[in-house]
């Protein structure tokens, strides 16, 4: 499929390490792909659910031991240990390739060894990169096929161009050994190995492990950025569409925001949301020296339970045709599927996600999950009823605002916005979010996660912000406002004081007034507050919503971030850059007069 001499001698080489009986070329034809399915049924490793209600959708069970992205499995092995920084694993890049050589020496034995060409973001933009991914496991090739572009276009993108760049991935299930598992980066080499795992997040190999943690360091090399963000358009009753970013960690409500639909007040005047992602997001100068977006996936691999038609719609609706779920439970009377939050009632005749056949409601109320908390959909995203008309521009989109935010219950207002580029970088370094308290009242555990990328940045992270201060100063005045938003804000009862979802609608249009000069904001000690008259709350359900209360800022809380933030800067040392030590310093200042 390709006479392309460094691919073949990489793959030669490949072979010959892990053994396998046969090589087969995924072309990317539905013909091939159906063939894998059927294979995949007959060999049990997936099961063909219900064609009538969820036509072109298959089930899959993982090993009870790997369900979950290890971070603890997962290293940056750049060759000093200061060029991967404190917070990621690290190890010599000559240990890790002789210590991974044995465990993949003969591994795929009897078994096939899958050549994947996939393409991040549409062929042929400028933006998207190429990676080619081996792997022994079928159920990776068909997830390859909905989450990237892949195939024979690929190779035919890729070229002869022995110097053409292109990621080197190399996955093997071997006998997923939790103790033997990696999940492994080297950044110089644009390659990734992983090993003993089949689960998504590990096994995927162009979302997180190529898209984030190899492509932020790309991004570095040559001026873009590989972000934890998801794309949206906000079209106002004019039909104009105006583009937001935002990263909150995982678990914070991306994919929610991203598919958000507007309340009744707002969808009657004519606004409506467009997703273009709802995870990754890759950012390149234009050629008029704004910001561009470009997603570089083709679906969405989002978690399963808590989606229901009330939460999320239109991500439902994506999940109806041509979906591989992993790890949810089965509705055996129908041959469908089910997780919690789906709805109420639990199939009587279900099979939970470990494999044992229970009755649903009884298991249920003694406590059980029927679907593992991390059960996934693989969705192609074309299935989704908002999908952007932009979702295949392969120039990307213009960026209006960037927005962060996370889970802080006392901390952060619904809504700020930082003074400058500058600025707004420190308000995404210090970025946080707190686990779920179990007792009410008590103070959640925070947990530091810059730019939601704490588990992906691909080298030190405070290179990394380094990076991004350089992109603010090549972007200029055309760089996007940026922002911080926090829905998870508690009152002292412990409950959410913001309704979320689809009102959220109503702090994404204060923001793009803010972008257009059209509404004036305060300056508080931690940047500009909205004036509460200036988030329309018309038609809010609750009507007590105590916005002034949601914009407020308690010194003695915000003291207390101060203190856990220098602390997490000082594990950086002279790294650091000093326009971050200047913006904590500033911070502190501000809250101490
Ligand atoms: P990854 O895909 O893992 O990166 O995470 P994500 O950011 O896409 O998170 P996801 O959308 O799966 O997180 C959803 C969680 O956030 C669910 O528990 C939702 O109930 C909750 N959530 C989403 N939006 C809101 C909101 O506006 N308010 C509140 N209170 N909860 C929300
Ligand atoms: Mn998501
Ligand atoms: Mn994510």
């Amino acid at each position: 499929m390709t006479e392309n001499k460094t691919v073949l001698a990489w793959l030669e080489e490949m072979k010959a390490m892990c053994q396998p009986d046969n090589v087969v070329w995924i072309d990317g034809s539905e013909e091939q792909l159906e063939a894998l399915r059927a294979e995949a049924v007959e060999t049990g490793e997936m099961i063909k659910l219900n064609q009538e209600k969820l036509p072109g959708c298959y089930y899959h069970r993982t090993a009870e031991n790997d369900v979950a992205r290890v971070e603890d499995r997962t290293f940056i092995c750049t060759p000093t240990e200061e060029e991967a920084g404190p917070i990621n694993n690290w190890m010599a890049p000559d240990e890790m390739y002789a210590k991974l050589k044995k465990l993949y020496t003969g591994s795929m034995k009897g078994r096939t060894m899958y050549v994947i060409p996939y393409s991040m973001g549409p062929i042929g933009s400028p933006f998207s990169k190429i990676g080619i991914e081996l792997s022994d496991s079928i159920y990776v090739v068909l997830n390859m096929a909905i989450m990237t572009r892949i195939g024979q276009k690929v190779l035919d993108q890729l070229g002869n161009d022995e110097n053409a760049e292109f990621i080197k991935c190399l996955h093997a299930k071997k006998d997923v050994n939790p103790d033997d598992r990696y999940i492994v980066q080297f950044p110089q080499d644009n390659t990734i190995w992983s090993i003993n795992s089949a689960y998504g997040g590990n096994v995927l190999l162009g979302k997180k492990c190529f898209a984030l943690r190899i492509a932020s360091y790309l991004g570095k090399n040559q001026g873009w950025m590989a972000e934890h963000m998801l794309i949206l358009g906000l079209e106002n009753p004019q039909g104009e569409v105006k583009y937001i970013c935002a990263a909150f960690p995982s678990a914070c409500g991306k994919t929610n925001l991203a598919m958000l639909i507007p309340p009744e007040y707002l969808k009657n005047k004519g606004y409506k949301v467009w997703t273009v992602g709802d995870d990754i997001s890759w950012l390149n100068i234009g050629p008029d020296g704004r910001l561009y977006a470009i997603n570089p996936e083709a679906g969405f691999f989002g978690v399963a339970p808590g989606t229901s038609v009330k939460t999320n719609f239109n991500a439902l609706e994506s999940t109806k045709k041509n979906t591989i779920f992993t790890n949810v439970a089965l509705n055996n009377a129908d041959n469908t599927v089910w997780w919690e939050g789906l709805d109420k009632n639990p199939p009587v005749d279900a099979t939970e996600w470990k494999g044992s056949k229970v009755n649903g409601p009884e298991y249920s109320a003694a406590g059980n999950n029927l679907a593992h908390p991390n059960s996934r959909f693989t969705a192609p995203a074309i299935n989704c009823p908002c999908i952007s008309s932009e979702f295949e521009n392969p120039q990307g989109v213009p960026v209006e605002a960037i927005v962060f935010g996370g889970r802080r219950a006392k901390c952060a207002p619904l809504v700020y916005q930082s003074r400058d580029w500058q600025h707004g970088t420190f308000v995404g370094a210090t970025m946080a979010s707190e686990t779920t308290a179990a007792a009410a009242g008590a103070v959640g555990v925070v947990r530091r996660d810059p730019m939601a990328m704490k588990p992906f940045v691909g080298y030190n992270m405070a290179t990394y912000w380094g990076h991004w201060l350089e992109m603010g100063k090549k972007l200029g005045d055309k760089a996007p406002k940026i922002f911080h938003v926090n829905w998870f804000r508690k009152d002292d009862e412990g409950h959410f004081m913001w309704p979320g979802f689809g009102d959220n609608m109503r702090v994404l249009l204060w923001i793009l007034n803010r972008c257009a000069g059209k509404v004036d904001a305060v300056e508080s000690e931690i940047g500009y507050l909205p004036k509460p008259e200036d988030i329309d709350l018309t038609g809010l359900e609750d009507e007590n919503v105590d916005i002034k209360g949601l914009l407020t800022i308690d010194k003695q809380v915000w003291l207390e971030d101060v203190a856990n933030i220098e602390e997490y800067f000082a594990q950086f040392g002279d790294k650091l850059p000093k326009e971050m030590a200047d913006e904590l310093a500033k911070l502190k200042a501000n809250l101490s007069k």
